[in-house]
């Protein structure tokens, strides 16, 4: 049976404390102008000292709860997208139910890294299927900034933090959007796993006391993930258009991930949108990995870019390697 996936509510949030550009100028070697030529990015959001993954998801959830008119009570599953979790146990899944107040629910963290919310929306039309009744509650929430090493250029001028939310129901009353479809997928032929690490888990030894070393940080070989982000978005995104029968003429908005201006404008002339079809908000956030395709739709909703019965194309790309793509009809 072909269970129907709804978002009810879209919530997002980013911590207010901001870092420009500049300001990074005077932590490392770089400037407002490479930093804005190579990546369009002019700004990130960093959480407070003492602000969590998890306290940006509860909000951004909260806000998604609040538009479906649902209470945290009505959720039966919390599923979290995090490759920047407060803890490696328990699960932030665990402690933003907790904080929300949801009572008893399944709770668990994945991470596809950048393309959580690709996975978590498949994961989610799944878990539709096998209980219609479901309540879930998928929230993208991530610290990068707690894990980039703030002496290497290459990489701390490039993340952000943030977080979204969806909530999700077969039940179509006071929808915002429809799942049309989603793909999602791996690199498992090539072992490109070494392309973007974050360290901290359990394949490093760490003894109290002990300083922490550069594999505890983000590390990211930037030129060669640029290239497989272009050819693998542009390819999955031709995938999801052609098994449900649109040109790219009929996507009136494309929200691609948004880590990188270059990356956004090849793919985008690789489908051949329009640019005024096609949605950034990077210059104002820098990668927020997971949160950053919903960080997008909220944002293009707010400005008026979708109007509905409008077909919305996402794409994601990240570590792992994990890309995917998803068509939603609002
Ligand atoms: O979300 C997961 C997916 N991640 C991505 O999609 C990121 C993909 N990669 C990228 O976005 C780009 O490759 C970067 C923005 C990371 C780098 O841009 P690039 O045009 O590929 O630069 P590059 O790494 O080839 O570096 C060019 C030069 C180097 O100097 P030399 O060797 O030419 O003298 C770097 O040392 O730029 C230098 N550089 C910097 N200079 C000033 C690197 N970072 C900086 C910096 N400020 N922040």
């Amino acid at each position: 049976m072909n269970i129907p996936c709804h978002i009810r509510g879209l919530g997002v949030h980013a911590p207010e404390r901001l870092l420009t550009n500049d300001d990074l100028s005077t932590l490392v070697d770089t400037s407002d102008e490479w930093i804005t030529s190579r990546t369009g990015i002019r700004q990130r959001h960093i959480l407070h000292d003492g602000e969590t993954a998890s306290d940006i998801g509860v909000t951004a959830a909260r806000r998604a709860l609040t538009e479906a008119g649902l209470e945290p009570g009505d959720v039966t599953h919390v599923l979290v997208a995090t490759c920047t979790p407060d803890k490696l146990c328990p699960s932030t899944a665990c402690i933003i139910a907790h904080k929300l107040g949801c009572g008893q629910v399944m709770a668990f963290d994945f991470s596809a890294a950048c393309s959580g919310f690709m996975y978590g929306l498949s994961l989610a039309q799944s878990l539709l299927s096998a209980q219609p009744d479901a309540c879930i509650l998928l929230v993208c929430a991530e610290a990068l900034t707690r894990r980039v090493n703030w002496q290497d250029r290459s990489t701390c001028v490039l993340f952000g933090d943030g977080a979204g939310a969806v909530a999700l129901t077969a039940n179509s009353d006071n929808a915002v959007a429809t799942l049309q479809d989603v793909l999602c997928t791996s690199s498992s032929v090539d072992n490109l796993a070494d392309l973007i690490t974050i360290g901290g888990g359990t394949a490093e030894e760490y003894a109290p006391g002990q300083p922490i070393g550069e594999e505890f940080f983000l590390h990211m070989q930037g030129r060669e993930v640029f290239k497989h982000a272009v050819r693998d978005m542009a390819a999955i995104c031709k995938d999801i258009l052609a098994r449900n029968n649109l040109s790219v003429e009929q996507v009136d908005l494309f929200v691609p991930h948004q880590a990188n201006l270059r990356i956004i404008e090849a793919v985008g002339q690789r489908l051949n949108i329009r640019p005024e079809h096609v949605f950034t908000n990077v210059e104002s956030y820098g990668n927020t990995s997971s949160a950053s395709v919903p960080l997008a739709l909220g944002d293009a909703r707010a400005q008026g870019r979708i109007r509905p019965g409008d077909h919305v194309l996402m794409t994601t790309f990240g570590a792992g390697l994990t890309w995917g793509a998803a068509l939603l009809r609002f």
